[in-house]
């Protein structure tokens, strides 16, 4: 593992979009596991920017993303659909039948088994976005005494629907459940690419940094199991 400490929230998306930029340029193909949250918005913005300057080319790039909120329509502002128009989709040459969230489509049960066959044939990625949560989070797997390996509707825990809800009018507002890939699909990636900036990601960071344990209760150490896994933090994550 790899951790890079960014002296501030732009310096981590430069080194996030660096990376992400390298692979695609080393391969026009590249499929990429993205992310939603404030974390990468930074990130998008510097690939946009790549891309408006010629250096990178979507045309043959592929994502599938993490989650996606259930009860909400993809044409919903909060929806994770929406932000990745918005933020990536809308911006540059991707073809957006090659672009990949989960989604309500019949039952939550059906929806899930679709999301995961999705993922069987898309294959490893060359790189996965990870952002955390405060209580370290992966996805939406919160912490429990047993996490999913493959795609599954979780129960957002109180304290995610709390940090979830400075982007909604209300707390009251903030979906209750989520569809989220498992811990096995989120790692299956070449390259891991792990983002946290802020201080309200500080506890997460020096948990990490102080333990040699791996717990299902903090989804975030099992990071460590991964072979090519990239940290970025910036100081207040790192120093709080
Ligand atoms: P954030 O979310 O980037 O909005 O902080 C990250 C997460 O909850 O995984």
């Amino acid at each position: 593992m790899e951790i890079i400490v960014c002296d501030d929230y732009d310096q981590m998306s430069k080194k996030a979009s660096e990376i992400v930029s390298d692979i695609i340029k080393e391969n026009p193909k590249a499929k990429l596991g993205l992310a939603t949250g404030s974390t990468p918005v930074g990130m998008y913005e510097n690939l946009v920017k790549d891309y408006e300057d010629g250096k990178i080319d979507f045309k043959e790039v592929s994502s599938v993303n993490l989650d996606e909120y259930v009860g909400i329509d993809k044409d919903n502002p909060q929806s994770y659909q929406y932000f990745m128009n918005e933020h990536l989709f809308d911006k540059v040459n991707i073809n957006k039948e090659n672009t990949h969230l989960p989604k309500e489509d019949g039952s939550l049960e059906e929806s899930v088994k679709k999301y995961d066959k999705l993922l069987e044939e898309f294959g490893q990625r060359d790189v996965q976005v990870l952002g955390i949560g405060p209580n370290g989070h992966i996805a939406f797997n919160e912490p429990d005494d047993k996490l999913n390996m493959h795609t599954s509707i979780i129960n957002l825990k109180e304290e995610t629907i709390e940090a979830n809800s400075r982007f909604f009018d209300s707390k009251e507002d903030v979906p209750k459940q989520a569809m989220s890939m498992g811990m096995a699909d989120a790692f299956n990636a070449k390259t891991l690419l792990v983002l946290a900036s802020g201080k309200n990601k500080h506890k997460a960071v020096e948990k990490f940094m102080h333990t040699d344990k791996i717990e299902t209760m903090f989804p975030m150490s099992f990071i460590a199991l991964h072979p090519n896994c990239y940290l970025i933090v910036d100081k207040q994550a790192y120093e709080g």
